[in-house]
């Protein structure tokens, strides 16, 4: 299509699939790029940018090249987790540390225009990227916590093969609980966990993963989300 139609632009761009993954923690940005990755048929190549960036001048530009050499030889989706470790607003620059991360995210966008390939980044800090970036990405996907439906789909897929008690209300847990997909996986986890002595699990499993989750997430357990099943919460 680029060269029947004309689109193909000078200035060494390449033909690069640059997408952005924007959403706060377990909205599902690592899972898509995983199902992105096999819908193609080929490998994610998974980059932990914290293990890139390097605190020595210079040393993470030939890190990412390195990245770059290896990835283009290799037909894999190139995967940049939280991003947001590279990634900050290059226009404030308030100490030298700052300017130097200023170089390495400007070699990074170049690197990733040239790069004929698929790379998606993903980062749960949307404000942080800039927009000189904004403008070199081919899709930007925002992922946004489910709402009360698809919470209940989520409940219900986790919890598929899991022999439920008759007590188990998940359309309460749906409604009740504004967990993300992530956070409902881990209760549903848990919640499995807890009742596999018995050999089933019950509402009472299930109120105590999810008040679990809940105590991870540094919220407090209160009787207008809990409603009805605040005293099966474990003291
Ligand atoms: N929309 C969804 N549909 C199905 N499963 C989901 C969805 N969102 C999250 N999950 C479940 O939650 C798990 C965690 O999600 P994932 O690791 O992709 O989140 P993330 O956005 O990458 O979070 P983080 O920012 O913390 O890395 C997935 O492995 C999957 O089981
Ligand atoms: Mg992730």
């Amino acid at each position: 299509m680029l060269d029947d139609w004309g689109l193909r632009r000078g200035g060494g761009r390449g033909e690069a699939v640059t997408a952005l993954f924007v959403g706060e923690s377990g909205t599902g940005k690592t899972m898509a790029a995983e199902v992105v990755a096999g819908a193609l048929g080929v490998d994610l190549y998974v980059i932990d940018l914290s293990t890139v960036v390097d605190k020595y001048i210079g040393e993470t530009e030939k890190n990412l090249e390195r990245i770059f050499v290896g990835a283009e030889g290799l037909n894999a989706v190139l995967f940049f987790d939280e991003a947001d470790a590279l990634f900050g607003k290059r226009s404030e620059v308030s100490d030298a540390r700052d300017r130097y991360a200023n170089v390495e995210v400007a070699y990074l966008l170049q690197r990733i225009e040239s790069f004929d390939g698929v790379a998606i980044l993903a980062t749960n800090l949307a404000a942080n990227i800039d927009d000189a970036f904004r403008r070199r990405l081919s899709v930007l996907a925002e992922f946004a916590r489910p709402d009360a439906e698809q919470r209940l789909a989520l409940w219900r897929r986790m919890l598929a093969g899991v022999p439920l008690a008759a007590d188990v209300d998940l359309a309460f847990c749906a409604k009740a609980f504004g967990l993300a997909g992530g956070d409902i996986r881990n209760a549903a986890v848990t919640a499995a966990y807890l009742g596999a002595a018995a050999g089933t699990v019950g509402m009472r499993e299930v109120i105590a993963a999810v008040g679990l989750e809940y105590r991870k997430l540094g919220r407090l357990c209160l009787a207008d989300e809990f409603g009805p099943y605040l005293d099966l919460l474990p003291r």
